[in-house]
């Protein structure tokens, strides 16, 4: 999978008619909630794959039951979700799933009822977050507010923008340019790049609210 040009570093999952209908029903209004949680969790772990693909390796030679020598590799450094509360934490038993064991920090931010901007109310990350790589979770990158804010948590514990990649499902052109413009170095895996946002900031077309679709109706 190459990078999209114009978006450099913005890496967008293979739109086979495999992926279009996994989308197709987790964007239909008429999917009901097991559904949704269901399909929208094969993407999860697509995306979660597409990221472990970008990470490093070092060539390994193993031997086989027959005898023979395979020439593969395996996997450098030690990895680390990072979810975005609340929607965020749909995506980490993907990563769970993928990476046993995985270590998985939250970053907890809301809009501030006084200025409404987005603030930071809470995180808790792995101590040595700054030697792992880190995959920022938060399914659906709109204005790009809370990534960014969260991104800039990241790099306040020490982590180097090239050792995060941000996983979302679906994005659009406004929240790529503005994460990108802060953070032009990191890595955006998604699976959809959507028209834009309509008035209340939603993406469109898009699915709606993904928290409330994943944890409540
Ligand atoms: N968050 C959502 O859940 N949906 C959107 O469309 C935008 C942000």
């Amino acid at each position: 999978m190459a990078s999209l040009e114009p978006f450099k570093n913005v890496h967008l999952l293979n739109q086979s008619n495999q992926l279009l209908g996994l989308y197709t029903i987790i964007r239909d209004k008429n999917t009901k909630r097991p559904d949704f949680i269901f399909y929208a969790d094969r993407i999860i772990r697509l995306l979660v794959e597409e990221g472990l693909n970008h990470l490093p390796v070092m060539p390994t030679t193993v031997e086989t039951h027959t005898m023979q020598k395979f020439e593969g590799v395996s996997f450098l450094g030690k990895i680390c979700g990072v979810s975005i509360i609340r929607a965020g934490e749909s995506m980490e038993q993907g990563l769970r799933d993928c990476c046993r064991s995985v270590r998985i920090g939250k970053i907890l931010i809301q809009r501030d009822e006084e200025t409404a901007l987005p603030k930071l109310f809470y995180e808790k990350l792995p101590q040595d977050i700054a030697d792992r790589y880190v995959f920022l979770l938060d399914p659906m990158l709109a204005t790009g507010g809370s990534a960014i804010m969260a991104t800039e948590v990241l790099i306040k514990r020490g982590v180097k923008p090239e050792r995060i990649s941000f996983l979302n499902l679906i994005c659009c052109e406004e929240g790529i340019e503005a994460y990108r413009a802060r953070f032009p170095d990191i890595r955006i895996i998604t699976g959809a790049i959507d028209k834009g946002l309509d008035e209340n900031k939603y993406l469109v077309p898009g699915l709606g609210d993904f928290g409330d679709r994943y944890y409540c109706i």
